[in-house]
C-alpha cells in the first residue's frame, strides 16, 4: 500500500500547485485530496460542523505515514482552503471523544509543497506548517518550492524533485 497522500489546498485544482503535485507525482500512484471537492466548515468553538467532511477525510488521512500538504502561497501564508483544514486539527485537541483519535497524527511525517510567484516560500508560510507539525508531535519531512512567477513552466525548473518522491515511499 502507498505510504504518502496530498491534501491540496489551492482555489483551483489545475492550477499551479495543482500542476505540480501531478508532475511530482506523476506515475507515483499517490492520491491527491482536493480540499474544494470536500465540506469543511470553519473551526467551531461549539462543534457544530462534526459531522461535515473533516472528519471522515481525517480517518482516511490518518492511514498513511506520509502527509504532503500542498498550498500555494497566499498573503505570505498557506491558503484559505487549507487554513480551514488545519484549523479543524483542533477539534482533536478540543473534543474528549477524539482526542485518542487526533493522538495518531505523532510520529507522522509531514511535508510541504507550495508555488508562489517568488524563489522560496516566505517564512511566514514555512514556519506556520514546521510549528503545526511541531505542536501535533508530527516529524517535519521535506518542503519543496516551485517558483511560478510565469506560471507552471515544468521544462523551466532545473530543480530536481526525485528525491522528494523517494522519501515518500520510505
Ligand atoms: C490571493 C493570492 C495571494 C497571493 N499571495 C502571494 C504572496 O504573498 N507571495 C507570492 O509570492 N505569491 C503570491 N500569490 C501568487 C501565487 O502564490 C502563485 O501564483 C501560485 O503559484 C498560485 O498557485 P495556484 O494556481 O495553485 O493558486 C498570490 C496569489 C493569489 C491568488
Amino acid at each position: 500500500m502507498n505510504r504518502s497522500i496530498v491534501i491540496l489546498g489551492s482555489a483551483r485544482r489545475n492550477g499551479n500547485t495543482g500542476k505540480f503535485v501531478d508532475w511530482i507525482l506523476a506515475d507515483s500512484g499517490i492520491e491527491v485530496i482536493d480540499l474544494n471537492e470536500l465540506d469543511i466548515s470553519p473551526f467551531d468553538y461549539g462543534h457544530h460542523n462534526i459531522e461535515d467532511d473533516f472528519h471522515q477525510t481525517m480517518d482516511h488521512i490518518l492511514k498513511y505515514e506520509n502527509i504532503i500538504f500542498a498550498s500555494p502561497v497566499y498573503w505570505f501564508s498557506m491558503s484559505a482552503q487549507m487554513k480551514v483544514f488545519v484549523d479543524r486539527l483542533s477539534d482533536f485537541l478540543s473534543v474528549d471523544s477524539l482526542k485518542e483519535k487526533g493522538r495518531k497524527l505523532r510520529g507522522k511525517r509531514g511535508h510541504v509543497l507550495s508555488t508562489s510567484i517568488s524563489e522560496h516560500a516566505d517564512a511566514s508560510y514555512t514556519d506556520s506548517f514546521l510549528n503545526t507539525f511541531i505542536y501535533l508531535g508530527m516529524k517535519p519531512g521535506s518542503f519543496i518550492h516551485l517558483n511560478c512567477k510565469n506560471g507552471f513552466v515544468q521544462e523551466a525548473s532545473n530543480k530536481n524533485f526525485t528525491d522528494f518522491i523517494n522519501n515518500m515511499n520510505d
